[in-house]
């Protein structure tokens, strides 16, 4: 597929997404929203893909929705289109998702990078929910995913203020998993989508479901959901596998069945 906004490519097990709106610092504009989940859906479906990695730039993993595609839309115009819908397939995906994050992931970009389920980023690193400056409030998911993962002082505090964090107050808080240097984000994010890549998909898959039902659930129906999810895992050739190799001492050797 030609792509104009995104570069993609495979590694090995791991489908890779470079947004590549560089002039823009990758706004996210509806190409891009749209050639973004398609791929990002495809390697969904693709047995020999067990992990995807998105990426940024150096400057920028995305200041935002686009403001300038935004600015001339009108009530009736984004309620037809249901305007950022489709980033919400996105977030039904089972492969686990895996973000590195440098420079700005601002509005949209910040929401983005929470529809991950592991965040990466680079010291350079700046989120931020600026959208109350334009006048608006987020609209891909920043009122909810945020105050979700980083509780609701952190969230209205960015929400309302639209105060950029760094990287070490956004690992303090629990937004990212990991801080490193800016040149090891893209490497170390990759090192991550590898290691998760290399495992059973259908049991990543099993782990990432149950960890986020408990977003969605109560305690109770999660913990009755991973019961249930781990009994299920009993049907997997992959299970046997991973049981006999550690019981023989060797490594697994998946097929992901
Ligand atoms: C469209 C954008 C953009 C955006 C940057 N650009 N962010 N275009 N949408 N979100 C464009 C600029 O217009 C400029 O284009 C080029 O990228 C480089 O940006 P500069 O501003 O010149 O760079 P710099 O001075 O380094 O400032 C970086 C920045 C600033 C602090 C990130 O660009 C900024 O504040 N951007 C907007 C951040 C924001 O408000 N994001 C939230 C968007 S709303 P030209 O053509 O001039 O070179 C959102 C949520 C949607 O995401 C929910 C409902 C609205």
């Amino acid at each position: 597929t030609e792509h104009t906004t995104i570069v993609v490519s495979t590694e090995g097990r791991v489908g890779k997404i470079q947004l590549d709106r560089p002039k823009a610092l990758n706004a996210l504009n509806q190409t891009l929203m749209e050639e973004v989940v398609s791929a990002a859906v495809a390697f969904d479906a693709d047995p020999d893909i067990g992990s995807i990695l998105i990426l940024g730039s150096d400057k920028a993993f995305a200041a935002g929705a686009d403001i300038k595609e935004m600015a001339h839309q009108d009530y009736p115009s984004m309620y037809a289109s249901d305007w950022f819908r489709r980033w919400e397939d996105l977030t039904e995906l089972r492969i686990p998702i895996v973000a590195a994050v440098k420079g700005y992931a601002l509005g949209g970009g910040c929401e983005l990078a929470m529809m991950a389920d592991i965040i990466v980023a680079g010291e350079s690193a700046k989120f931020g929910q600026p959208e109350i400056n334009l006048g608006v409030i987020p609209g891909m998911g920043g009122s909810q995913r945020l105050t979700r993962s980083v509780g609701k002082a952190k969230a209205m505090d960015m929400v309302l203020t639209g105060r950029h964090i760094g990287a070490e107050e956004a690992e303090r808080i629990g937004l990212v998993s990991r801080v490193v240097p800016d040149e090891q984000a893209n490497p170390v994010a990759e090192e991550v989508a590898e290691l998760i890549a290399a495992k059973s998909k259908p049991a990543a898959q099993m782990a990432k479901e149950a960890v986020a039902a408990s977003f969605e659930t109560t305690l109770q129906q999660g913990i009755r959901l991973e019961r249930r999810l781990f009994h299920s895992l009993f049907a997997l050739a992959d299970q046997a596998e991973g049981m006999s190799a550690f019981a023989e001492k060797r490594g697994p050797e998946w097929t992901h069945r």
